[in-house]
């Protein structure tokens, strides 16, 4: 018997720095595209927040928060920086942390993958379009200058600093889903003959120098941690193995927790694309990847991606390949389902995909996405999400609020 064969969902966690987590369960970050104009938080996320800890999750991530606000993935994304109004952000921790719930802030650069309409020259490690046929929405970006490079490392920094000095219990750099990090890392993406790319201790080069930056100006007691692709899923993309050697390096540095996922908008695995069928059984898409990396490093784990049931998250935490259970689009309709966990360990979400009944229209509206951000909004409002809202009615109003933007590929 091994030592995780004690651990349930209302086991607590604590991380080396002394930061204890009241159980195992993760939120894993959704951008609620609910920043105001000037990209500040507003009452509504306050309110998606409390409700959330309120509903027992342990640790909560937001949805993305840019570094930098010339470089948006979507209109209404929340920005941290000098210009941001601090005040807010430190209503909106205190409200996410309530019932003693942890809560980090995911800080974010879309690189490429920022949409026409909102960047006319994104910039990226290698002046390289994006494919699957997100040429038509995304544009070619510009590769990044030394001296822009550093900036962005910078950034980082600043909006981690700002993050600690708001309240908020720790960080958590989006290195994973293609953005900017993720560029870095993939030797399609990144073609640089420089030292940020090449090699693949020169293509981590940008994801360490993020995380020194941020250890440097938050200090030691303060949790950092990332969000990080198992591979990319697509061919000449960021392999398994090298993500096992960029864990091995950021456990060294001293990264507190890694969540895992997979994929990118041009192959989004992240939410069940083109995942084995053998996998979907298990629900999480990245067990085996976390069950083989956890036999060579000793460092906390959450993998996110397809947990629907407590007994397979309860089989996760025993098998030991991960120590946090991750979840998004449950808790997008079910704000109290680690609560409903708690109290009984064999509850289940029965959360169905939502869809049109047309593929061709649920992939052009991204409806897999579109739906839980009408949740999202929901809750923002004070409303109780609604796990049978029509498909057809989410494209149709999205359509009447932003026209044919609302069908550019948007997120995962
Ligand atoms: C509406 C929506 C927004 C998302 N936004 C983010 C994000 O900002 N950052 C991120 O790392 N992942 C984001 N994701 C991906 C989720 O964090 C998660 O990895 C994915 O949904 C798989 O987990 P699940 O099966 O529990 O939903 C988003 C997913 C959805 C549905």
């Amino acid at each position: 018997m091994n030592n995780h064969e004690n651990i349930g969902l209302s086991t607590s966690l604590t991380l080396k720095n002394g930061m204890k987590i009241k159980n195992r369960l993760f939120k894993s970050a959704m951008s609620e595209q609910l920043g105001d104009n000037f990209h500040n938080p507003t009452p509504g996320l306050f309110r998606l927040y409390e409700t959330w800890a309120k509903g027992g999750i342990g640790l909560s991530v937001t949805g993305n928060v840019m570094v930098d606000r010339t470089a948006l993935g979507e209109p209404k994304n929340v920005v941290l920086d000098e210009k941001s109004h601090l005040s807010l952000f430190e209503q909106w921790a205190e409200a996410g942390k309530k019932n003693d719930t942890q809560l980090w802030i995911q800080l974010n650069h879309p690189g490429k993958q920022t949409p026409k309409f909102l960047t006319r020259e994104p910039v990226a490690p290698s002046a390289i379009p994006l494919g699957s046929g997100l040429e038509k929405t995304f544009n070619t970006p510009r590769e990044l200058t030394e001296s822009e490079i550093q900036c962005i490392i910078e950034k980082f920094a600043t909006s981690a600093g700002l993050a600690r000095r708001a309240g908020f219990s720790g960080v958590q750099i989006h290195g994973a889903h293609g953005y900017l990090v993720s560029q870095f890392l993939s030797p399609h993406h990144n073609q640089r003959t420089d030292r940020w790319g090449g090699s693949l201790e020169n293509r981590m080069r940008f994801v360490l120098e993020v995380y020194r930056a941020i250890r440097k100006t938050v200090s030691d007691d303060f949790p950092v941690g990332i969000k990080l692709n198992s591979a990319d899923f697509m061919k000449s993309g960021f392999s398994q193995e090298e993500s096992i050697e960029v864990v091995k390096m950021l456990q060294k540095e001293g990264i507190d927790l890694i969540e895992i996922s997979g994929g990118t908008y041009e192959s989004p695995s992240m939410t069940g694309y083109k995942i084995k069928e053998s996998t979907l059984k298990r629900e999480a898409y990245f067990l085996e990847y976390a069950e083989q990396v956890k036999k060579e490093i000793d460092l906390p784990f959450v993998v996110t991606g397809g947990f629907r049931s407590g007994s397979a998250m309860l089989a996760a935490l025993k098998s030991g390949a991960t120590d946090m259970i991750g979840l998004a689009r449950p808790l997008a309709v079910e704000p109290e389902f680690p609560n409903r966990l708690m109290e009984n360990n064999a509850y289940a979400s029965d959360l169905k995909d939502p869809t049109t009944g047309f593929p061709s229209v649920d992939r052009m509206s991204m409806i897999s996405i579109l739906w839980y951000e009408f949740q999202l909004e929901k809750m923002a409002k004070g409303e109780y999400p609604d796990p049978d809202l029509n498909a057809w009615s989410v494209v149709f109003k999205t359509f009447g609020r932003v026209g044919l933007h609302a069908f550019l590929k948007r997120r995962a």
